[in-house]
């Protein structure tokens, strides 16, 4: 079982589900999809962007788990932003899942001089209960602030890049302070991490690979996952991480491993 986050309106979130990024060959996407409900994850993170919207619902449907059990999240692309414009790219997401509701719906980038309309209408879409949580990705403090100002209800999650050379202690503060869960996208800074000589000697000491000993590095700190795997036992192994634990020593050493290196896009200059 995979342990969830209580979110600040109490649904609970699964601390680690599948990420879909880059999963754009229909087939492959589909595979590693119900291959992870198959051995026990109970969320999947995709996007409008992502176009597997039609595999995450046509998975959830073959899994045969109910849908109430699994956590689906999706976001409005950039291109669609506004509130107009966002209340219709839900439309049509929902038709892609083939789904009722969705759990959470993000913003997917602060697209400037949009994105407190975009969430704006997001929080429509949660007073209308299409949607089970409210939330943010790729937002630094200042966005937060800015869409805090116009918000009704606060968002719920920020999905964030976060991994070993890029903590985000700040951001992660802040986010407590205001209850909003962080999830971190690429928790395996797409990979590029697995073969740090830290984490290398961290995973022998306990036996363990280094993707497992980040994705709990990051459990441990209270931070959410959606690690990316098509390979059927990578998808398997990733969510076998809470049956052991980082000493106090250990997690020293991985938080020391920050160097806010970004392996993605900076929200302050993302190429709109
Ligand atoms: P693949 O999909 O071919 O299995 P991130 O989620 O940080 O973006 O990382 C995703 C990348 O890491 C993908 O290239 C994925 O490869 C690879 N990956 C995922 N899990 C593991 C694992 N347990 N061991 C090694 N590589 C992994």
């Amino acid at each position: 079982m995979i342990p969830t986050k209580t979110l600040k309106n109490g649904v609970e979130m699964p601390y680690l589900g599948l990420g879909v990024y880059k999963m754009t060959e229909p087939e492959v996407a589909l595979q590693a999809m119900v291959k992870a409900l198959e051995v026990g994850y109970r969320a999947i993170d995709t996007a409008a962007l992502y176009n597997n919207e039609t595999e995450v619902g046509e998975a959830i449907r073959q899994s045969n788990v109910p849908r109430e059990e699994i956590f689906v999240t999706t976001k409005v692309w950039n291109s669609d932003q506004g509130y107009d414009e966002t209340l219709r790219a839900f439309e049509t997401s929902l038709k892609k899942l083939g789904l009722e509701y969705v759990d959470l719906y993000l913003t997917h980038w602060p697209v400037q001089g949009k994105f407190v309309d975009t969430y704006r209408a997001i929080e429509r879409l949660y007073e209308e209960k299409l949607i089970r949580v409210p939330g943010v990705s790729n937002h630094h403090i200042h966005h937060l602030e800015k869409v805090f100002a116009k918000a009704n209800v606060k968002p719920m999650v920020n999905q964030v890049e976060l991994q070993p050379y890029l903590a985000q202690e700040e951001l992660r503060a802040f986010c407590k302070e205001h209850d909003i869960a962080v999830t971190a996208w690429s928790p395996l800074g797409q990979g590029k991490v697995l073969e740090d000589a830290v984490i290398t000697e961290i995973a022998q000491q306990l036996g363990k690979s280094t993707a497992q000993v980040i994705l709990r590095w990051h459990y441990q700190n209270d931070v959410i996952t959606i690690p990316k795997s098509v390979t059927p036992s990578r998808i398997e192994q990733n969510m076998q991480i809470f049956d052991f634990e980082l000493s106090k020593e250990q997690m020293e050493q991985m938080n020391q491993l920050n160097k806010n290196q970004r392996f993605g896009s900076n929200p302050d200059n993302f190429d709109f």
